[in-house]
């Protein structure tokens, strides 16, 4: 049946008619709404009492949740039935952070083994590379590792190595870990001239190890490595690790065994940073971190795995998406986190929620007739109050928002401002989800300004506290954004673990590159053919 064919959706389409013509104002009476609508899961809070939600909203969502099976499809994810149906494998993107005695099978064999000995290997690269073991083929130490991936297999590493700064493993306090994805060659460009051949380690990470964006890069680099000492062997075993599902593609691009660390195809490419996609994070914050950020996201499984509905923050948080998307057609999300550390946050979102869940067809391949994914983005709260907030408050769509902040930073500093710093950002953080809920009506007399100084308000969000940012609350909050999303392509009937999406731009963009490169011609369209010819006619295409 339908997802929209179902009692409880049609309540909710009731309900959602009702909510559009109410502000989020009228839903402050006398009752306790903040209590109501807030629930604490270890380092996390979350409180959504600004989300445009009554009690009978919630009521009907959680009964939804109910008919659409979210607790068996949980099970179902976290035993490891094959729920990528379009690809028939697990996403067991879990099952990397589970713990070493349980026993989670793909095709009737235990993967936990195998899971803790790709641990094991990391674990072995890393202290070579902190201890200063591991070195370069003129003898040096490592001073450089850069991390060759794009999408998943960049993201998520990048992102928590921006994060967790503060947690430098103390065994390496000086390692640089650079990050380079862009195929244009610009980023690996400026950077290779900033570093040296001898004591520079490269990561090329790559599932498929097929993506033509990483693999130029690692040609690049190895290039460059070549124009010092021309034994591509021997630079290969001192300066290059693979990181991949494919080992025989590895060993095609020359990588020896000793230097691959694999993962497995049960797991998703930007769920991968529980693999040894999350070397680098691994080299700057040190296996014990890292192990706590695992130990973090196995919180939040089990919280996911056990919890009833109604008190689950993964389920809370999907219904609320789906609730603002779907029924209550509010077509952006803002991602703003309220620390500078949680920079590359939103970027990794975008990528986990609209990779998943930007879909048009259920599972049984049959078109939906409902909004599902909204366009998320965002910035560091503060820094995006003096760019995007504008619309926000003043422009004419809906925009829902997650605020996100840590109440505690890790080393307080009272001394030298920093905690005074601390304080003005989460004050920052509460004033603005108060001005986009109340709107004008949070001074006196808003409603007497003229109209280009109102704000209208209404514009729902949710706050999420850490009690501070360190390895295991972020695993948590991570984990807390990948069962959401889950959650959401359970209700809207979507496979959130493929995406067919991105396929055929690449194989278009191939055809386009013959064109480019040897002159060829191609079946082009007209607009595509001027702009060949444009860039042609203007050196673009010159070796
Ligand atoms: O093209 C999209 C994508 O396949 C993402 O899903 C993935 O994270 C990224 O490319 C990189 O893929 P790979 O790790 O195979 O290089």
């Amino acid at each position: 049946m339908s997802r929209s064919a179902l009692p409880a959706w049609q309540r909710l389409q009731a309900l959602a008619a009702t909510a559009r013509t109410r502000h989020l104002r009228e839903l402050w009476g006398e009752g306790e709404r903040a209590a109501a609508f807030s629930r604490q899961a270890g380092p996390l809070f979350m409180d959504f009492s600004k989300q445009r939600l009554t009690d009978e909203d919630l009521a009907a969502l959680l009964d939804l949740a109910g008919a659409c099976g979210i607790a068996e499809a949980a099970g179902a994810l976290l035993d490891g039935a094959a729920v990528n149906t379009t690809e028939a494998r697990p996403a067991l993107h879990t099952a990397l952070r589970a713990a070493p005695d349980a026993v989670i099978e793909v095709a009737g064999r235990n993967v936990i083994p195998d899971v803790q000995a790709s641990l094991a290997r990391m674990d072995s690269v890393v202290s070579r590379v902190h201890s200063r073991q591991w070195r370069g083929w003129s003898g040096r130490a490592i001073t450089d590792v850069v991390n060759i991936g794009v999408g998943g297999s960049d993201l998520g590493a990048y992102m928590a190595c921006a994060a967790l700064g503060e947690f430098a493993a103390p065994e390496a306090p000086d390692l640089r870990l650079h990050f380079v994805s862009s195929i244009d060659g610009t980023q690996i460009a400026d950077l290779l001239g900033a570093l040296r051949p001898e004591t520079t380690l490269f990561i090329v990470s790559s599932k498929s190890f097929t993506t033509v964006d990483t693999l130029s890069n690692a040609r690049t680099a190895l290039q460059w490595m070549l124009s010092e000492n021309d034994d591509a062997e021997l630079l290969l075993r001192h300066h290059f690790i693979g990181v991949s599902a494919h080992p025989g593609r590895m060993r095609d691009w020359g990588l020896p065994e000793a230097n691959q660390i694999v993962f497995w195809d049960w797991v998703g490419g930007r769920f991968s940073l529980w693999s040894a996609v999350g070397l680098p994070l691994a080299l700057k914050i040190g296996m014990a971190g890292f192990r706590d950020m695992l130990a973090g996201a196995q919180f939040m499984d089990r919280h996911f795995r056990t919890t009833p509905l109604a008190d689950n923050l993964p389920v809370l948080l999907g219904l609320i998406g789906v609730w603002n998307a779907t029924f209550l057609d509010i077509r952006a999300h803002a991602v703003l986190p309220y620390d500078g550390r949680l920079k590359f946050f939103p970027t990794y979102l975008s990528q986990l929620e609209m990779e998943s869940n930007g879909k048009s067809v259920s599972r049984a391949g049959q078109p939906l007739g409902y909004s599902t994914c909204p366009v998320l983005w965002g910035e560091v709260g503060p820094n995006a109050q003096h760019a995007f907030y504008q619309l926000l408050h003043q422009g004419t769509q809906a925009v829902s928002s997650d605020f996100i902040a840590p109440v505690r930073r890790y080393r307080q500093a009272p001394q030298n401002g920093l905690q005074l710093q601390h304080q003005l950002s989460l004050a920052n953080c509460l004033a603005q989800s108060r001005v986009l809920m109340l709107g004008d009506a949070c001074v006196e007399n808003g409603s007497a300004a003229p109209e280009f100084r109102r704000y209208r308000g209404n514009q729902p969000s949710t706050t999420l506290l850490l009690d501070q940012l360190t390895p295991y609350s972020l695993g948590a909050l991570l984990a807390l954004y990948e069962h959401k999303v889950f959650v959401m392509s359970v209700i809207w009937d979507i496979n959130p673990f493929d995406q067919w999406g991105v396929e055929l731009g690449k194989q278009i963009a191939d055809a386009t590159l013959q064109a480019l490169a040897l002159g060829s011609s191609g079946d082009f369209d007209a607009s595509t053919e001027a702009l060949l010819r444009h860039i042609r006619a203007t050196g673009g295409s010159a070796p």
